[in-house]
């Protein structure tokens, strides 16, 4: 079977596909209060043009797809995608990361249109905090959305937690504790420079080592194993039915277990989340490229993936696209 490596010997099998750069929240990590400018539509890749993406890349190599935004469930009609996505034979593992909102109602039509699981933002537990955070989101409709997610079937349901400091980081022992009860994977991610103009800030962030020391004040971690296939890495609280993982880009980078590519929603692959270099696909999916030259662009991206990021050795962050036009 194909297999894609790169220059640092990486298998490369995951694609993320942002769908949408809209959103139906507007969190205050990520996006000014009066939104950003949207790209336009006509510049969005349809459906067809990102299944015809998927069924090249699987043919290079690629099994696990996941759906980003934006808010993809804010896109009309996504289920049609995912089922398109999930009829391609080497798609092995489809997922999609939300904000929860729309997942009450959509969470059945994903699992019965192909979709396995699904990660879900959450930053505070908190009625009122949650509100502000996500500048008027109702935190109930997202805690029904997880829930119906995991009654659903669309397992692991993971939950992404950016711990800020003076913002939430008061929360990490309650979202922590939800494992002990319940079979949630609840990850920390350490809030990396991108988004809302000016708000990311190196006193804001909150260092891996310091997240871990005040979940280990509830017990001891143990490191467990699960299917893995992203940067998380994995611990069990004594006793708890759930996970704890922790994403550390910044403390601890985690590039040289790096397996995947991304697409922007108007067709640009991006090497790495960080990277400034894209190859845009638009021109030749609309200038009608054969199959071969999707391809080629397709291993250039490829071959042009950076050994690791450099955020940590830059001055000049935030100077990034905002989370919402790279898809996370
Ligand atoms: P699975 O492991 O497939 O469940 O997905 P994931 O954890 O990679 O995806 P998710 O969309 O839930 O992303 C969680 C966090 O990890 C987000 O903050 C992403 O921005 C971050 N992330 C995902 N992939 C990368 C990556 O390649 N590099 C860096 N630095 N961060 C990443
Ligand atoms: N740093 C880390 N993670 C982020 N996300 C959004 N902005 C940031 C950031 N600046 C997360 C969201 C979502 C995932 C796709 O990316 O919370 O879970
Ligand atoms: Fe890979 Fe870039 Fe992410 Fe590092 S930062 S893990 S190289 S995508």
């Amino acid at each position: 079977m194909a297999e894609l490596r790169d220059k640092f010997n990486r298998t490369i099998d995951y694609m993320r596909i942002s769908v949408t750069d809209r959103c139906n929240l507007r969190c205050v990590y990520c996006m000014p209060y009066d939104g950003l400018r949207l790209i336009e539509h006509k510049e969005i890749l349809s459906y067809e043009e990102i299944v015809r993406i998927v069924r090249i890349a699987s043919g290079l190599g690629v099994r696990k797809i996941r759906i980003t935004g934006g808010e993809p469930l804010a896109r009309k009609d996504i289920t049609s995608l995912t089922s398109s996505i999930k009829d391609i034979p080497r798609i092995e593992d489809l997922s999609i990361t939300t904000n929860g909102i729309l997942l009450e109602k959509y969470a059945e039509k994903l699992i019965e249109s192909g979709v396995d699981r699904v990660n879900v933002s959450l930053d505070s537990l908190r009625t009122e905090r949650f509100k502000e955070i996500t500048r008027g989101g109702d935190i109930n409709v997202v805690l029904r959305g997880i829930e119906t997610a995991r009654k659903s079937g669309l397992l692991p349901v993971k939950i992404n937690m950016i711990p800020i400091r003076g913002l939430n980081g008061d929360e990490i022992k309650d979202f922590a504790r939800i494992t002990l009860n319940s079979d949630y994977h609840v990850r920390f991610i350490e809030f990396m420079p991108f988004g809302s103009r000016g708000f990311w800030s190196a006193d804001k962030y909150i260092p891996r080592d310091e997240i871990k020391a005040i979940v280990e004040t509830l017990g001891t971690l143990t490191p467990v194993r699960v299917r893995k296939n992203g940067p998380s890495k994995y611990f069990r609280l004594k006793d708890a039915q759930g996970v704890i993982g922790f994403i550390s880009a910044i403390t601890h980078h985690f590039c040289e277990e790096c397996n995947r590519l991304r697409l922007t929603s108007n067709g640009k692959l991006k090497p790495c989340l960080f990277s400034e270099t894209e190859i845009d696909l638009k021109p030749a999916l609309r200038g009608g490229a054969p199959d071969n030259e999707i391809e080629r662009l397709l291993r250039l991206a490829i071959e042009i993936k950076p050994e690791r990021h450099n955020i940590s050795d830059r001055s000049d962050l935030n100077i990034f696209q905002a989370m919402s036009q790279i898809g996370g």
